[in-house]
């Protein structure tokens, strides 16, 4: 049996920072993870990417382009390269209602960086992006999520939830470590042989919010996978999803979420 109290329990709902408090501060740097933990998000979500030289670094795109003030493939740079950037002036220029000059010069951060400055005072909803263009991305990170005591003996159920729209990559870490729960992204029907193949590897989905009804939620519900919905930033949505017996959402906005929950 499981508590309410648990991270994974069907029973309750949990928030997640999508991106950090993404609406907020500029996406996947320590500040907007700081400002998500601030805003009781159970989870913060990360993307990761990987540099040249192997390093895996929070980034939703696998470009520079929109989220720094460099150009050009990730994959194509090294980590002292990409640390050279301003990962936050972008948000001012695009928010300007939302500018902050502590924004400016903001860092693209490290999965090891990250994991450094929370350790196991956060939870983590990570995310293997483009994994067909990064190999051994999947490796690296269960390394490092052991490293820092966040996967393997002793660490707590629930504190790193994996996540891809890549079932191959989620089959992969699976194989690396079959405790880890992963979260299969993507809108996938619930039709048997899809339940069946899901429940090899995944203890939930995460769909696209927009093609999601009351019916697809209580066939997932029913198949015994938790549902997390991507992402939800109004209030309304927020409580329509919640009637409808979802287990949590990604949300730019967790202080919304949170306010939502609290009523509940
Ligand atoms: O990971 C959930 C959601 O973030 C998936 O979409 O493109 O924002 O990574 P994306
Ligand atoms: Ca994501």
């Amino acid at each position: 049996a499981m508590g309410k109290n648990q991270l994974l329990s069907p029973d309750r709902v949990i928030n997640v920072a999508h991106r950090g408090a993404s609406g907020h501060a500029p996406e996947h740097t320590l500040l907007a993870y700081d400002m998500g933990k601030k805003m009781k998000a159970d989870y913060i979500e990360l993307d990761l990417q990987m540099t040249k030289d192997g390093h895996l670094i929070a980034m939703h795109d696998e470009t520079l382009d929109r989220t720094t003030n460099g150009l050009g493939r990730v994959k194509d740079h090294t980590l002292a390269e990409i640390k050279r950037l301003d990962a936050g002036s972008w948000f001012n220029k695009k928010y300007p209602e939302k500018a902050n000059p502590a924004y400016v010069g903001l860092k693209v951060p490290t999965l090891e960086e990250i994991l450094s400055h929370f350790g196991r005072s956060a939870n983590y909803y990570i995310e293997t992006k483009a994994p067909e263009v990064y190999p051994g991305m999947e490796e690296k990170l269960i390394r490092s999520l052991k490293k820092h005591k966040l996967l393997g003996k002793g660490s707590k159920r629930g504190q790193v939830i994996i996540q891809s729209f890549s079932p191959d990559s989620l089959k992969k870490v699976h194989q690396l470590d079959t405790q880890v729960p992963l979260v299969q992204l993507g809108n996938f029907p619930m039709d048997k042989k899809t339940i069946a193949e899901l429940k090899t590897y995944a203890i939930g989905v995460g769909p696209n919010y927009k093609n999601i009804d009351q019916t697809y939620v209580q066939k997932v519900r029913q198949a015994g996978f938790l549902l997390h919905p991507y992402t939800v930033n109004e209030k309304e949505e927020m409580h329509r999803l919640i009637k409808w017996g979802v287990t949590g959402m990604f949300t730019n906005f967790p202080d919304r979420l949170y306010e939502v929950l609290k009523k509940k």
